[in-house]
């Protein structure tokens, strides 16, 4: 409609990054399930955050999706990289990534971890406990320190500070401990848990942070980086969100009013908000029953593959079918391919008949979903493949 053309969107929703038309095209050049990766999403997607967060330095957080085709163009774009482990710093590499524009932001490492990363030439490491600490003055006593801290952020569907990051109430003794051991602490990161739904919560984040700052300048700290994590949220099934410039303008604002007054670098490491929406899966129908009167599809990627997501990271994502005609829908029951029964993929979305050979498309399939996916029952993982 032409007032859809004219009126530019105001809620974010999931939007696949191709059609019918293209994903047959695809699925038949490179067989199903695929991840098609759009460049132009990505691109689009990096430069909504680098204008609505002026100031702040991104590190793509590589864990949401290491896939070739997302580093190459964050990093063509000018992007930094977050990274885990020895893997995600290989993927990163080969990526264009140079170990400068690296942060490693695991807490708690293996030595292994530790010493390789740091061997291919990683200086920023993150610390959340003194057992931690008694690992880097041992093994890379020179590196640079940042101090994860937990807070607390009511909206995000997955906390993670249940896990990592030490309680602001002992924060000052950990940089006493890191001082003891001669150790370079140049900064905090926090993160207000993943697919965080309200920009405010940064803000009450930030106002903690920031009273713990002050009293390590007073202290004597010299601190010069704030890390403040990922969180930025992408639209799964039935979702209508803000749009991610207003959610960045936000948080920017946020920043403003607490950290505003002081000379710091500011570093975000956005994971599932840059990749997310920049990946559409085509799945297959591969089988189909009636059971109890209910209609139920078997399609070739599961629970096991790109649809971790939803077991892990408690997403519910979109199921797209064909129906240029309008055809009639009904409630059904959508599985994956594994002999597991528990893999079933939804059982309340309403899609017209389907037949064997028929795609589905999925939207907002960017990030925690093939990262996550394993061959059981000796399945292949969906291969991936970009589009400009
Ligand atoms: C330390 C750290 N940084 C960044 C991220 C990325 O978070 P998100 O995908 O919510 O942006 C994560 C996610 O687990 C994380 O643990």
């Amino acid at each position: 409609m032409l007032t859809d053309i004219l009126t530019p969107p105001t809620l974010r929703q999931p939007q696949p990054v191709l059609n019918f038309d293209q994903a047959r095209a695809l699925g038949d050049q490179h067989g199903t399930p695929l991840l098609v990766v759009s460049r132009s999403r990505v691109i689009e997607t990096y430069r909504t955050m680098r204008e609505n967060l002026p100031g702040v330095e991104l590190f793509y957080a590589a864990k949401a999706n290491p896939d070739p085709h997302i580093l190459k163009v964050l990093c063509e774009e000018g992007c930094s990289v977050d990274v885990c482990s020895y893997g995600e710093l290989q993927a990163a590499l080969q990526a264009g990534f140079t170990p400068e524009s690296m942060l490693h932001t695991h807490p708690c490492k293996t030595d292994r971890n530790l010493l390789d990363c740091y061997a291919e030439g990683v200086r920023w490491f993150v610390y959340d406990n003194p057992a931690e600490l008694d690992k880097i003055a041992r093994l890379t006593p020179d590196v640079n320190l940042l101090l994860r801290l937990a807070v607390s952020a009511d909206s995000s569907m997955i906390n993670l500070s249940a896990k990592f990051g030490a309680e602001l109430s002992s924060a000052i003794e950990m940089l006493l401990e890191a001082r003891h051991r001669g150790l370079n602490v140049r900064g905090f990161s926090f993160h207000v848990g993943s697919q965080c739904l309200n920009p405010g919560d940064y803000e009450a984040a930030l106002a903690g942070v920031r009273r713990v700052w002050d009293e390590a300048l007073r202290l004597g700290f010299e601190l010069e980086v704030l890390d403040i994590g990922g969180g930025f949220p992408a639209p799964y099934r039935d979702d209508r969100l803000m749009l991610l410039a207003e959610f960045c303008q936000t948080v920017s604002r946020g920043l403003q009013a607490t950290f505003g007054d002081l000379p710091v670098r500011l570093i975000a490491e956005p994971g599932r908000g840059l990749c997310a929406e920049s990946v559409t899966l085509i799945t297959r129908v591969i089988g189909k029953s009636v059971r109890s009167g209910t209609a139920w599809y078997f399609i070739d990627d599961g629970l096991y593959g790109s649809f971790s997501g939803k077991a892990f990271d408690h997403t519910d994502f979109q199921l797209l079918a064909d129906n240029p005609f309008g055809l009639p829908t009904s409630p059904c029951v959508v599985a994956g391919p594994t002999c597991d029964s528990s893999d079933v993929v939804s059982r309340d979305q309403l899609l017209p008949e389907l037949n064997i050979g028929d795609l589905l498309l999925v939207p907002t399939m960017g990030a925690y979903t093939g990262a996550s996916a394993c061959p059981f029952n000796g399945l292949p993982v969906a291969s991936s493949v970009a589009i400009d």
